[in-house]
């Protein structure tokens, strides 16, 4: 039987990712994000999602210097990245408070969160305001990747980097789980 719920937001999986921008002193802004995901090949691009009330700093950094970085998080960094979502950098120096550093990025003028293993590194495309919140699309001029989480042909292995999923309907993080099949091909089946 199926029940009607009421419409909220949600999509699965859904990631918990991190967002950095340089505010207009050069320092480092960056927040927890879920409503990220990617949304072109050519160019490669991701698309977030940051409520516009501009309560958010690291969103005024972002349409301000029209440069950000996107990390994933590994699983160990659940509690760093449930901080950096739940304080705002208007408080307090976050990065200093999970005892993180960062690197400007080698492509945007944007900082890099050195424990992260894999790190975007973005120019922004386009901003849209949609709904509660301000959307923007940015290119992906370069990814950053710790060599550990590489596989032979330098591709990011997904369960080396082991990122951090999130449920925003129970508002919970999650790790992923193990490999079912190779896309493109287990569907291939049903050709026959
Ligand atoms: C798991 C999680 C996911 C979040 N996802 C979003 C999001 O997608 N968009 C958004 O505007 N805020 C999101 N937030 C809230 C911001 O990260 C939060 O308001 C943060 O304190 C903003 O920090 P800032 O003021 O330093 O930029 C999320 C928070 C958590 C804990």
């Amino acid at each position: 039987m199926k029940v009607n719920l009421k419409p909220q937001a949600m999509m699965y999986p859904a990631p918990a990712v991190i967002a950095s921008a340089y505010d207009k002193e050069g320092n480092v802004d960056a927040c927890t994000l879920a409503f990220a995901t990617m949304c072109s090949h050519r160019p490669p691009a991701v698309m977030i999602a940051i409520n516009s009330t501009l309560k958010r700093k690291t969103l005024v950094s972002i349409l301000e210097r029209e440069e950000f970085c996107i990390g994933f998080p590994s699983v160990e960094h659940a509690g760093e990245a449930d901080y950096l979502g739940i304080e705002s950098g208007y408080n307090e120096n976050k990065i200093d408070k999970v005892n993180f550093t960062t690197k400007k990025g080698d492509f945007v003028n944007a900082p890099i969160i050195n424990e992260f293993k894999v790190s975007l590194e973005c120019k922004v495309m386009t901003i849209k305001e949609v709904g509660s919140h301000t959307q923007i699309t940015g290119e992906i001029v370069n990814i950053q990747a710790d060599k550990d989480v590489l596989n032979e042909k330098n591709k990011v292995n997904f369960e080396a980097l082991n990122p951090l999923a999130y449920d925003d309907v129970t508002h919970a993080y999650y790790r992923m789980g193990e490999k079912v099949a190779d896309a493109f091909k287990i569907g291939l089946k049903f050709r026959e």
